[in-house]
């Protein structure tokens, strides 16, 4: 949530520009309050109206003209805001920015202003290519500007390539993320694992559990957005990769296993929130199985590697948080798990719990540390205990 938040949205003259309303919009369902300047460009694209309506202020057009009742001039309204935010924001104020230009209301109020600002460029692909542009990003990003990257897709020109607006959810994202994550994550490095592992039967059928990934996403998000650089060893999900997080795709514990290890090296931290398969089909039948020929069908199981037990034994001074999803004796086993696994930290989740656990958005747990020390987090979602689990992790020395 953004209740209390104070952020100027510049928007340019873009054929982007449309969109703003809809960024708007959700930056005021999050509980934001919004001032709205817009470049006389962007005037031309949509109408003013549209975002004093939206924003229940009014909109700041021109530096020379500004209305008493408004009562706001571009110094002290850069001072009131948070975060100023430019979507779309064309390659002109871009390049204006660079180089210290202020003759407008968007450009004076980002130079009077010591807060973040966050640019979601949107152009044609030749001007995003062009040298020029490049070298002012590369400018304003080593002053500590952000950029949330435009996408690939058919442009407005007709051309398809790079310069779409980023999507709209992701740039309230980054806003949401910047505006209520202090970066004390920053250069960590941490490995998560989420979701379940398939270990096939034959070429079509396999066993798996139901782990949906929602709580190793959640973690990875909320540590990127923490300032962490996030490695994401994942096994099937639904849920979408996210831009920036290094995500690894696999199907089995072995290939999850060997991509940990891969990356083992790099990780300051590792979190190990998949449900890995403990057994696999000890033979896999090349083709399919025919049902007709088979009359009863039995399945001999081998144990998979067990994983976090091997990263246990290597892990040096790196850090290592487990899961451990039971049905019964929470604490117990789940501090048996963390001894034997030689764990930092464990998080005890009960699998009868209402409303909790696999593919829920909500979760309830318990954190043990290997001191014993056991911490009780109620039902919430999983994005905040993942904020809760990753405070814990700061506490361990
Ligand atoms: C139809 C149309 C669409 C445009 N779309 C973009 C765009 O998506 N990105 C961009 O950088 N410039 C675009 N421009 C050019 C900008 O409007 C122009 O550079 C203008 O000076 C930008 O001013 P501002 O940055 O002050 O808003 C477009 C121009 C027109 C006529």
């Amino acid at each position: 949530m953004l209740k209390g938040k104070k952020i100027i949205l510049g928007i340019t003259g873009s054929i982007a520009a449309y969109k703003a309303a809809e960024i708007l919009s959700l930056l005021k369902k999050k509980g934001a309050d919004v001032f709205v300047i817009m470049t006389e460009p962007a005037t031309k694209f949509v109408q003013p109206l549209t975002f004093s309506t939206l924003s229940g202020h009014p909109v700041i057009t021109n530096l020379f003209s500004l209305n008493d009742q408004i009562e706001i001039k571009h110094v002290s309204l850069s001072q009131w805001a948070d975060l100023i935010l430019i979507a779309p924001a064309t390659a002109n104020i871009i390049g204006k920015i660079a180089h210290g230009i202020a003759d407008d209301m968007l450009t004076t109020t980002v130079m009077a202003s010591k807060s973040k600002v966050i640019f979601a460029p949107a152009m044609n692909k030749n001007m995003i290519s062009n040298p020029i542009y490049q070298e002012n990003v590369k400018k304003l990003v080593a002053l500590g500007y952000e950029f949330i990257d435009s996408e690939y897709g058919l442009l407005a020109c007709g051309e398809v390539g790079e310069g779409r607006l980023a999507d709209i959810k992701e740039i309230v994202d980054k806003v949401d993320h910047t505006l209520l994550f202090k970066k004390d994550y920053k250069n960590k490095t941490v490995l998560i694992t989420a979701s379940c592992t398939r270990e096939p039967i034959d070429k079509v059928r396999f066993i798996s559990n139901y782990s949906s990934g929602k709580m190793g996403f959640a973690l990875a998000d909320v540590a990127q957005a923490r300032g962490a650089r996030v490695i994401l060893i994942t096994g099937p999900t639904c849920l979408p990769t996210v831009k920036g997080i290094d995500t690894i795709l696999i199907n089995t514990a072995e290939e999850m296993k060997n991509e940990v290890f891969k990356c083992f090296k790099k990780a300051d931290i590792i979190i190990s929130a998949a449900a890995v398969a403990d057994f696999r089909p000890k033979e896999i039948f090349s083709g399919k199985i025919k049902k007709e020929e088979t009359k009863k069908m039995v399945i001999e199981l081998e144990k998979t590697s067990d994983i976090l037990y091997e990263l246990g034994k290597k892990k040096g001074n790196k850090i290592l948080v487990g899961f451990a999803a039971e049905t019964e004796n929470l604490v117990h086993n789940a501090s048996k798990k963390l001894k034997e696994k030689n764990l930092d930290l464990i998080i005890a989740n009960d699998l009868l719990a209402k409303g909790a656990g696999f593919g829920s958005d909500k979760n309830t747990a318990k954190i043990i540390d290997n001191k014993g020390i056991v911490r009780e987090l109620p039902l919430m979602p999983k994005t905040d205990m993942a904020e809760k689990i990753l405070d814990e992790i700061l506490k361990i020395n």
